[in-house]
């Protein structure tokens, strides 16, 4: 079966706030500001906002694979 990882790169993410807007399953602000990914496996339900937040990211900091 397809597994989805997804990636924040913490040296590039600037806290916008877009990813768990999108994606709430998978992107979670911590108190660093930074957003973080929040499960091993991105949920079957959620691989589309994933790849939706991805392309949304203003520094392209987050990876999805
Ligand atoms: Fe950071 Fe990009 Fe999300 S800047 S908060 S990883 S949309």
């Amino acid at each position: 079966d397809f597994i989805m990882k997804a990636n924040v790169n913490q040296d590039t993410c600037i806290g916008c706030g877009l990813c768990p807007s999108i994606c709430p399953e998978v992107f979670d602000m911590k108190d660093d500001g930074k957003s973080h990914v929040i499960v091993d496996e991105v949920p079957s339900d959620a691989e589309e906002s994933a790849a939706e937040a991805r392309e949304s990211c203003p520094v392209d900091a987050i990876d999805v694979h």
